[in-house]
């Protein structure tokens, strides 16, 4: 089947981005990542020196350019991957994901990537919003204490000086921001496949999706 989508949701720290990525090796689909498109965002709005809680200071949008191409993202044509994984884009992200502008222009451009062929792409409004008719959507989760775990393990791998408390508070703040948000609020699709990773090994969850790509591919 040509142009397959599958839409992969859920909280942050459920392994969206690491299972995609995994999914991917092994079969052929584009990985888009929704979240780091969110966070470019975030970044400009920090360079520029806005309120990020007052929706009337983003006419900016309409001036930038935000790109996912390859597993990078590019603000105005410059690489900045590396740049939205700071703790102060993470912690203003959910508040600029709240604007209306914002999430106008994601959209659009993130329906523009069913050109790039079988697509696989994580977010949080993708089975619901961006694309309700996806061939198969996927609802990752665990519990913040698990996913707070997880951060806190990788965080100090890459040699960050990381608080587990701290952590988990941030992604308490940022699932209740993310889910009670009025547009294209956190939540599962009707139709959507809800995995419980909280003891679930990377191989095992990546293993269940690819069998559920196959047989709907079938
Ligand atoms: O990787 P992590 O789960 O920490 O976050 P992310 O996926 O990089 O997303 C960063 C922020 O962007 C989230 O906290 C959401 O507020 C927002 N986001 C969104 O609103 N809609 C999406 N489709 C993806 C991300
Ligand atoms: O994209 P999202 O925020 O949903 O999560 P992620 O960045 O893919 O995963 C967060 C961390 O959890 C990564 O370091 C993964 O290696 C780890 N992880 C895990 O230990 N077990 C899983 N079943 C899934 C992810």
């Amino acid at each position: 089947m040509k142009n397959f989508v599958v839409a992969i949701d859920g909280p942050a720290g459920s392994g969206k981005s690491s299972i995609s990525k995994m999914i991917c090796e092994r079969l052929p689909f584009t990985h888009i990542d929704t979240g780091a498109m969110y966070r470019a965002v975030t970044l400009e709005a920090l360079r520029r020196k806005i309120d990020v809680e007052d929706e009337t200071q983003y006419s900016f949008v309409n001036d930038i350019e935000v790109v996912y191409k390859d597993g990078k993202v590019y603000l105005n044509g410059d690489d900045v991957s590396g740049l939205i994984r700071t703790t102060e884009v993470t912690n203003n992200a959910s508040a600029v994901a709240r604007v209306k502008i914002v999430r106008e222009k994601m959209v659009d451009f993130q329906r523009g990537c069913r050109n790039y062929g079988n697509i696989l792409m994580d977010g949080r409004d993708i089975g619901t919003v961006v694309f309700p008719d996806a061939n198969l959507k996927i609802f990752l989760t665990a519990t913040p204490e698990e996913r707070a775990l997880r951060r806190y393990k990788e965080n100090k791998a890459a040699g960050m000086d990381v608080n587990y408390d701290t952590l988990l508070e941030e992604i308490k703040i940022r699932d209740f921001k993310d889910s009670t948000r009025k547009i294209a609020p956190l939540k599962q699709a009707e139709d959507a496949i809800l995995i419980d990773t909280t003891n679930m090994t990377m191989d095992e969850v990546t293993n269940t999706i690819i069998e559920k790509i196959n047989e709907r591919l079938k």
